[in-house]
């Protein structure tokens, strides 16, 4: 979910809409804002994207306050609709609450309110929290901010809230545990939000609110304490992000324009850390745990969705090169099975957003063994990035596409320069080796501009197969897990079912699904396992099966046997995924446009997955 909250001189509607439409890609399943008005406090909310919020309130006429807040909803408990959606009012109307993440022992607290009378109008865990609020305040002839504060040793789960109170319309109460909320301090003026998105326009100086802190912004000044109500000293961090990082920039999609910059965001990412003419490669946040990496028993590597199929790549990588052995694991799956962690293990994090439920968790656990943890994020600040004892950031800039493109080619750019360096200190890679692969990982941003260059021809083969109902993508190698991610970018913008395996194992199982209505997406790059791939395409092809390969650049082979050949350039194997997995993007791009499917927020998604 996304929060957005405004209180300042100005105008707070067209702020807090402008900032959850920036948002909207952690959910969009309703919408609501709450304001002060001449009437009170008034809430609104709507089923459905944040336009439609917007349409409703333009039918209610000019609406002023200069404070307010706003919410885009990835539903939990409750279906969407306008009664679940937030803010959530307290049951004398004076208090609206926003609030991102799960309250667990929600259903207690909803059991023992309703014995004394509460009413409910939502499904949701959210206006149990705010009623919980509203009835402390009450017991307690306390302040809101002193129920607020009593209440968050109550609750149980994840948390980020802000809330409003008619009787005080100079302020906003916020806190956090476990979800995201940004300060935003512009003059005599705040924001509040999820992420820094919907600040940027108005100040680059903000705060980031820390678990079990609540800020209370009062008449134009800003106070942090603890919820053990110890006064903190905020730390005002200079946000480097640009505006127009998270604007369209004519393009018709932000997936089909951060596909594009993908030759930057490499080049971005290596920056300043890879100087091949001198074979020097430096990632800052490894320094002072270079030696642990370097001494691992064992990798960990965790991570979900798209970051996961990373840590597949790394796997493979640091392997290779370091000869370290790697499990590769779904947060969700290792933080619930026990797992043997020790002082030993070297777990790295990967998350785009930093602010993944599951990963966290899987952090904190893995820390709570005493393992060292590394974090490889993309956004700045995010809590993942500050809960790991150190890591390196992937610099591809704001990523808002649900489906992630940009990220996942800067996920692999570090894991790949992490891979090399510990390889070489290590001595499993010999230095001529080292120098031949960081010249060629120089060259990656300029042969992705070269591969993007394929795009109007994938275009055309999208046409061709945008009504297909199951699509099949196999690799074996690095091109295995690229395989997993081109099978999960189809799927979840074109709805179309597809399922990524590697290629020997085609013959195991989904090749009884092979017909001639069956699209096949084969990676079939030159490097160690051309032959067998070679050998598994004929065997689609016997089986009458639609072929679609990715080959490396003058392959003939391949090329007689497929139905179409997507050429990327050569380069190293192990540097082949930052190449395979760009038409394997854009094919999904173009079939989900021809299906009319939502590119940038598909149905059911959310970018950033704050609860379990
Ligand atoms: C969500 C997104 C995916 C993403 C996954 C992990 O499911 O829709 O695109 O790969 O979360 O997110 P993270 O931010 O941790 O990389």
């Amino acid at each position: 979910c996304g929060i957005v909250a405004y209180v300042g001189q100005k105008e707070a509607l067209p702020i807090i809409i402008k900032g959850l439409k920036r948002l909207e890609y952690r959910g969009y399943d309703s919408a609501g804002v709450a304001l002060i008005d001449h009437e009170g406090l008034n809430v609104y909310k709507k089923k459905g994207k944040v336009s439609e919020l917007e349409n409703h309130l333009t039918e209610k006429g000019t609406l002023s306050s200069t404070i307010g807040i706003g919410h885009t909803r990835w539903a939990t408990h409750g279906e969407p609709n306008d009664v679940n959606a937030h803010p959530h009012y307290s049951s004398n109307e004076k208090f609206a609450m926003i609030h991102n993440g799960i309250i667990e022992n929600y259903d207690v607290l909803k059991t023992d309110l309703k014995n004394r009378g509460y009413v409910f109008q939502s499904d949701t865990d959210s206006e149990v929290f705010m009623k919980f609020i509203e009835d402390i305040h009450k017991n307690n002839d306390c302040s809101l901010e002193e129920a607020v504060r009593l209440a968050l040793h109550k609750v149980v789960g994840a948390y980020a809230i802000v809330i409003m109170n008619i009787e005080e319309p100079d302020t906003l109460i916020a806190a956090r545990k476990g979800s995201p909320l940004v300060i935003g301090v512009g003059k005599g003026e705040y924001f509040l939000a999820s992420d820094a998105t919907p600040i940027i326009e108005y100040t680059n100086q903000v705060i980031y609110l820390d678990d079990y802190e609540i800020a209370v912004i009062r008449n134009g000044s800003l106070q942090i304490k603890t919820i053990e109500n110890v006064e903190t000293n905020p730390y005002i961090n200079q946000l480097e992000m640009e505006l127009e990082a998270i604007e369209k920039g004519g393009y018709e999609h932000f997936m089909l324009k951060e596909i594009f910059e993908q030759p930057r965001s490499i080049a971005d990412c290596l920056r300043g850390r890879l100087d091949a003419k001198n074979g020097r490669l430096v990632l800052g946040g490894l320094r002072d745990y270079m030696n642990k990496f370097q001494n691992a028993d064992r990798i960990i590597i965790t991570a979900c969705g798209t970051s996961w199929h990373a840590g597949l790549v790394a796997e493979y990588l640091f392997e290779e090169f370091a000869r370290i052995p790697v499990e590769v694991e779904y947060a969700s799956e290792f933080r619930y099975r026990n797992p043997v962690v020790n002082e030993k293990d070297f777990v790295i994090a990967i998350s785009q957003s930093g602010e993944t439920a599951d990963t966290l968790a899987a952090i904190e656990l893995a820390k709570s063994k005493g393992a060292t943890i590394f974090g490889v994020c993309n956004v700045v600040g995010s809590s993942i990035a500050r809960a790991t004892h150190a890591g390196s950031y992937t610099h591809a800039g704001p990523e808002i596409g649900v489906a992630s493109t940009k990220a996942f080619t800067a996920q692999i750019s570090v894991l790949t320069m992490m891979a090399l360096m510990l390889g070489y200190q290590r001595g499993t890679l010999t230095e001529s080796k080292y120098v031949q692969l960081l010249n060629e990982l120089e060259k990656i941003p300029s042969k992705v501009e070269e591969t993007l260059q394929m795009n109007p021809h994938i275009e055309e083969i999208s046409a061709e197969y945008k009504d297909a109902r199951n699509f099949l993508y196999l690799g074996r190698g690095y091109n295995f897990p690229v395989a997993l991610e081109g099978a999960l970018k189809l799927k979840e913008i074109s709805y179309i079912h597809a399922e990524g395996y590697p290629a020997a194992e085609m013959k195991h199982g989904p090749i009884a699904l092979i017909d001639e209505e069956m699209p096949v997406v084969f990676i079939a790059t030159k490097d160690n396992s051309y032959e067998k791939v070679v050998s598994n395409i004929q065997e689609v092809k016997a089986r009458k099966g639609k072929i679609i390969a990715v080959v490396t650049e003058g392959d003939t082979t391949v090329k007689s046997m497929a139905d179409h050949v997507l050429e990327i350039p050569d380069t190293a194997e192990a540097f082949v995924p930052l190449l395979s997995v760009i038409p394997l993007q854009i094919l999904s791009y173009h079939i989900a446009v021809m299906r009319g499917c939502n590119v940038d927020q598909p149905r059911n998604l959310a970018k950033s997955v704050t609860v379990e």
